[in-house]
């Protein structure tokens, strides 16, 4: 299948005065029909640039940028109907305009003419995102997560097979954010879109996103579906859970090793205990469980989180981001 969108060896310096940053620095990526990638790194690393230039808002000094298998500096107009892109909060908003005037306009500067095939484009993704009792409100009136869903409605107008969003979520309540989640899901499922997505917020990307680039310095680290990311990292703890003994002299500090949380204030007397499978065997934790006649409830294998394996990727010594 073709590839949705192709960056080859990508490369962006930016000259600041008598500084030059290196933004993006060889970067090769590739998105998928129906796929929804996470791109994940530090402040700095060069996750906007590379949004900007998937779009051709930023030529790259070297390097090519294909959509749907065409080369963006060539077929640039063309190309750019397919593509659907959030960048800074409130950016590409006209404040004095409602909220169905910004959704319309944008949709026209797209190419699409027909008013009503407009209107109710622009109902649908109005009710979708809780703004239907604001379309006639200016965009100066909205909250700064309303500001934000509007702009999304605008990024979704002309149905872009190619969406890009830099931090979507930022000011948005728990319940618009589980929305959205649904909402693109629902477009990479259902209608083979490719959407890129950039945030910080680790638990929203592992909800949201198929598969993970993680980025330093302009550079592609690490590439994989969220669950190979998740296996690659030799961590791996058991979560135990058990009846709480009686006795006081219990302690599983005296007997176990790599012990990383050991919690006894669940309801009902549970226990859970969390040790690192490196230190201590599944074996060693049955043969605690037998010695000290545990009531055993659950014995569980836990893989890192996304959080987790951002945090031990980017964890001082692995990889550096030394653009500041
Ligand atoms: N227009 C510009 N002029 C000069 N330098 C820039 C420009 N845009 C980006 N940079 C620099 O390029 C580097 C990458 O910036 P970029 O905005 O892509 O990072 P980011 O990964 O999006 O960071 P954040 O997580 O903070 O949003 C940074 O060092 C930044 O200062
Ligand atoms: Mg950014």
């Amino acid at each position: 299948m073709m590839n949705a969108l192709e960056l080859h060896n990508v490369s962006k310096t930016f000259k600041a005065g008598k500084n030059e940053v290196v933004a993006l620095d060889g970067l090769s990526l590739d998105m998928q029909q129906g796929k929804i990638l996470a791109l994940l790194g530090p402040n700095g690393s060069g996750k906007t640039t590379t949004v900007r230039a998937s779009c051709g808002l930023l030529t790259p000094d070297s390097g090519q940028v294909k959509v749907l298998g065409k080369d963006i500096s060539k077929y640039k107009s063309q190309v750019l109907k397919d593509i659907g892109v959030l960048l800074e909060p409130g950016k590409g908003i006209f404040q004095n305009m409602t909220v169905m005037e910004n959704i319309e306009y944008w949709g026209l500067l797209k190419g699409i003419q027909d008013r009503r095939q407009l209107e109710s484009k622009g109902n649908e993704l109005t009710e979708f995102f809780d703004l239907e009792d604001k379309r006639s409100t200016l965009a100066n009136a909205l909250s700064t997560g309303m500001r934000q869903k509007l702009s999304l409605c605008c990024t979704l107008v002309t149905d872009p097979k190619i969406i890009l969003l830099d931090e979507p979520n930022v000011g948005m309540d728990v319940e618009a954010s589980l929305d959205l989640v649904k909402r693109l899901r629902w477009l990479a499922r259902e209608k083979g879109c490719a959407i890129l997505v950039t945030s910080h917020q680790m638990d929203f990307m592992e909800d949201l996103c198929d598969e993970a680039a993680f980025i330093s310095n302009g550079r592609l680290i690490l590439r994989g579906s969220i669950e190979e990311v998740r296996w690659m990292f030799q961590q791996q703890n058991y979560k135990f859970t058990f009846r709480l003994p009686e006795s006081d002299d219990f302690d599983p500090y005296a007997r176990l090793s790599g012990i990383q949380s050991f919690k006894t204030d669940l309801p009902n007397n549970m226990a859970e205990l969390i040790v690192d499978s490196n230190s201590t065997s599944m074996n060693e934790l049955m043969k605690f469980a037998l010695d000290e006649l545990l009531e055993v409830v659950a014995l569980e294998v836990v893989r890192p989180s996304l959080k987790e394996c951002y945090q031990m990727l980017f964890a001082e010594g692995v990889v550096t981001n030394d653009n500041h």
